[in-house]
């Protein structure tokens, strides 16, 4: 086994490696716990708002608290000018150019932090305000990017919406309805925090050096991107809509197996299943699951037949590989059956996932101690280079 220049051994992708302490987040095989409070419980007891006052200011807010976090929130919604003049260009830069939502959004977000007065402050109560400024715009950015995708004008925020509601909001242009709103909430609430997942882990690696909570939020969105991690909800909509051009409208239990057949024997990673840490089935998948698909029971018998064909999938990785799906493979058919553009998942994992990522800035700046790990040197031998 490889060494890291002393008797470390090296683990490939620091798996299992106890890589700091945090009080905001405990990820077990048997519970998902955010601050004290387990995820089911949070998910039918509590909005998406109380979660992220509990994740950024350390415990259960009071009615007071509460009132005032909204209103701070509702108020922090509007983006900066050269912002909006940028988003006006999403359509063409996805369009025509390169880009997809994740890149627009990262993008965004960092031009933000030019424009906060506390950008460069590093102390503790600077960084809660940044924390709720960033929270509070990502929706905004969010949608008019949207609009600005589809050719529209831009819609401007909705104070009497919650953040869930607003965002969807402000994506369509109509007022969503109370259970497509409930469906957002929790699912923002099963994204909020997962203790030193990779963007989370990039986030502190960033803060570590003392750089500010805007560059830690942006690296946190450049992770997220990624088709192992965040990436994974639109991977999956998109590999379920794979399956249904290979197999034809019918669920035929057989052209879903030989589809599952193939993709064992090319070896595909198929996407919303696995997890580094869950390796008994991931706690927040059912939650979503269930949630949509009494949606798609509401929608209408196509979007049944969607979830009818998740669930084939998940029960032959089940039953053949023994690996189950992760909360980003309910995800995918939850928003698709909501109506939301697949390249937007990614993004609207951002807008929940800013919480966590600001609460572990927070504690990271507030006990630092640079995080630089070492290497095995697997390099060539010592060279003269004239010689
Ligand atoms: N499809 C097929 N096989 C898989 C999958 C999968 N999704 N996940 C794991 N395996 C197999 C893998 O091929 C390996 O088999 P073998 O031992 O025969 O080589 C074994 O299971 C162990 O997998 P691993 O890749 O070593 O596990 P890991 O801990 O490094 O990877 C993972 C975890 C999440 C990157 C991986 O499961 C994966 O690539 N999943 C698909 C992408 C995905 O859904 N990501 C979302 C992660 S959770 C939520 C989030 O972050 O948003």
């Amino acid at each position: 086994m490889a060494t890291a220049g002393t008797e470390a051994p090296v683990v490939k992708g620091l798996e299992g490696v106890i890589a700091g302490e945090t009080a905001i987040c405990n990820v077990e095989q048997s519970a998902l716990i955010y601050r004290g409070y387990e995820i089911a419980d949070l998910a039918a007891n509590a909005t998406f708002e109380e979660v992220a006052f509990l994740l950024l200011e350390g415990h259960k807010p009071s009615k007071d608290e509460l009132a005032r976090f909204k209103k701070e929130l509702i108020a922090e919604r509007d983006i900066p000018e050269m912002v909006k003049q940028n988003l006006r260009h999403a359509g063409e830069l996805v369009n025509k150019h390169a880009a997809v939502p994740m890149d627009i959004l990262r993008t965004a977000v960092s031009v933000c932090g030019h424009f906060d007065p506390d950008c460069q402050d590093n102390s503790a109560e600077a960084n809660l305000r940044k924390a709720k400024r960033i929270l509070a715009k990502v929706p905004t950015i969010i949608g008019h990017m949207q609009n600005a995708i589809e050719g529209k004008d831009f819609v401007a925020p909705d104070a009497s919406l919650s953040h869930a509601g607003n965002l969807l909001w402000m994506m369509t242009g109509q007022k969503p309805s109370a259970e497509d709103e409930k469906v957002m909430d929790v699912s923002l609430i099963l994204y909020a925090e997962h203790d030193y997942n990779a963007s989370t882990f990039t986030a502190r690696v960033i803060a570590g050096t003392l750089a500010d909570m805007h560059g830690a939020i942006v690296g946190g969105i450049a992770a997220l991107k990624g088709p192992l991690h965040g990436g994974a909800n639109e991977a999956a909509m998109e590999m379920l809509s794979d399956i249904r051009r290979d197999i034809g409208p019918e669920n035929d239990p057989k052209k879903i197996a030989d589809w599952m057949q193939k993709a064992f024997v090319e070896k595909r990673k198929l996407m919303g299943f696995g997890h580094r840490v869950y390796k008994n089935g991931d706690h927040r998948a059912p939650i979503l699951h269930g949630l949509g698909r009494k949606a798609a029971e509401k929608r209408g018998p196509e979007f049944v037949k969607l979830f009818e064909l998740g669930e084939a999938v998940q029960k032959i990785m089940e039953d053949e590989k023994k690996i189950y799906p992760n909360v980003d493979f309910p995800c995918g058919m939850t928003y698709f059956t909501m109506g939301i553009p697949v390249p937007q998942y990614t993004p609207i994992f951002v807008a929940s996932r800013v919480s966590g990522w600001a609460a572990h800035v927070m504690e990271q700046h507030a006990n630092n101690r640079l995080i630089r790990p070492r290497a095995a040197y697997t390099g060539p031998d010592l060279m003269k280079w004239n010689g």
